[in-house]
């Protein structure tokens, strides 16, 4: 089965399989940050994207599930904003304009392109940038709480901090959470979560 095709038959479902909630995280962090241009890769229906436009951020968003970007679009009409959604591979879209913050959101890759997707996808924040991860751990692997079950797709510390190598203020860190995101993230799960600068 083709990679968007999986994601298009669970984005049909009538549910939001995440939730219409932005994750916890994204939402704290952003909190702290004054708005300005931010870009979610694999954003798959809206929620982080959608409530980031709620506060005032100008929002560009990117997935390759078509389904994904019409939940998107909904959610934004019920909430009264505008988001920009481009349907296709994260790696080759670029945001028309500078961003102040990306956020990546359980955007999970087979380990051959893990470093070229977030690198070609970091190389578009601006210096002084913010740059907002949470991803299941390895340690999630045999927790029934979602994610892939496969080992390669999973993150570690060392994982993330390589990612981040060049950033400033780096803060990466594992946690044991409990999800509670629509249908498919749901109990005990062991996350990675980081914060850094350009
Ligand atoms: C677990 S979902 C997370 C969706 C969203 N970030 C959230 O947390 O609600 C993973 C998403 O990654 C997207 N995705 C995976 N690889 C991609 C790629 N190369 N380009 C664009 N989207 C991709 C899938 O289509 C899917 O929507």
């Amino acid at each position: 089965m083709n990679p968007s095709d999986f994601w298009n038959d669970r984005y049909r479902e009538e549910s939001y399989a995440y939730g219409t909630r932005p994750n916890e995280f994204i939402a704290h962090s952003l909190q702290a940050l004054a708005p300005g241009n931010i870009y979610f890769p694999a954003e798959g229906e809206g929620r982080n994207a959608v409530y980031a436009a709620t506060k005032g951020w100008k929002v560009w968003a990117a997935d390759q599930s078509e389904e994904g970007k019409k939940k998107a679009e909904t959610l934004a009409r019920n909430h009264n904003v505008e988001i920009n959604y481009h349907v296709g591979n994260a790696m080759t879209y670029a945001c028309p304009e500078p961003l102040d913050v990306i956020g990546f959101c359980y955007f999970h890759t087979p380990e051959s392109i893990l470093a070229p997707m977030y690198t070609k996808i970091l190389d578009q924040l601006k210096p002084g940038g913010t740059v907002l991860f949470e991803g299941f751990s390895e340690k999630n692997l045999g927790l029934s709480s979602g994610g892939p079950q496969d080992v390669s797709m999973l993150f570690t510390e060392i994982k993330i901090k390589s990612l981040f190598s060049s950033f400033q203020n780096i803060r990466v860190w594992e946690q044991y959470i409990e999800l509670n995101e629509g249908l498919y993230h749901r109990g005990t799960a062991c996350v990675i979560r980081a914060i850094a600068e350009k």
